[in-house]
């Protein structure tokens, strides 16, 4: 074999990888990878869709998303190589970090977030309100279930950098 053949075949085996790559990260099912979106990604989300945030590898963002179409959600998945882009575009402050992030109507919500928190947040539209978090990976928060359940907040973060507390729970239900 000569250099050229050689070389010939180290491009049809590179363009041949390429192909096999495209297809793997659009699997057809409304999931596509993307290094980091742009803000014309974010500007195409749809009303009444949670569109989520998270990295390819991720399981209990995965499991996260089942919970909320089990509970009649619409979601739509963006694979991202860093969801860190996605949290500075929305303004999720540091402290209320967790391991994806999801936003719907205008709200975002980071984390673990049980879906019937997510309905009442764009059913009762509060104006100061620009997100809310299940700060961490909280142990029995929907998409992270186990046997130990710990009680946990789910936090608000407000139009002037403050916080509440929006809702308290253990496992899925509420704690009084
Ligand atoms: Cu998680
Ligand atoms: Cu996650």
């Amino acid at each position: 074999m000569n250099i050229k053949s050689i070389l010939t075949i180290g491009v049809v085996v590179a363009i041949g990888a390429l192909v096999l790559f495209a297809r793997a990260s659009n699997d057809g099912s409304g999931t596509t990878t993307i290094a980091a979106p742009d803000t014309a990604t974010y500007d195409q989300a749809k009303p009444d869709v949670v569109t989520v945030y998270k990295t390819e590898a991720c399981g209990c963002c995965l499991d996260w998303v089942d919970h909320l179409e089990t509970n009649d959600l619409e979601v739509e998945v963006v694979n991202v190589a860093s969801t860190a882009p996605t949290r500075e575009h929305f303004g999720v402050p540091p402290q209320l970090l967790s391991c994806h992030t999801g936003s719907i109507n205008g709200y975002w919500v980071e984390g673990h977030v049980p879906a019937d928190l997510v309905q009442k947040l764009i059913t009762e539209k509060p104006a100061d309100i620009r997100g809310i978090s299940a700060p961490g990976m909280p142990m029995g928060s929907p998409g992270m279930e186990g046997p130990n359940p710990v009680q946990y907040d789910i936090i608000a973060y407000h139009a002037d950098g403050t916080t509440s507390v929006y809702a308290t729970r253990q496992g899925k239900e509420a704690v009084e």
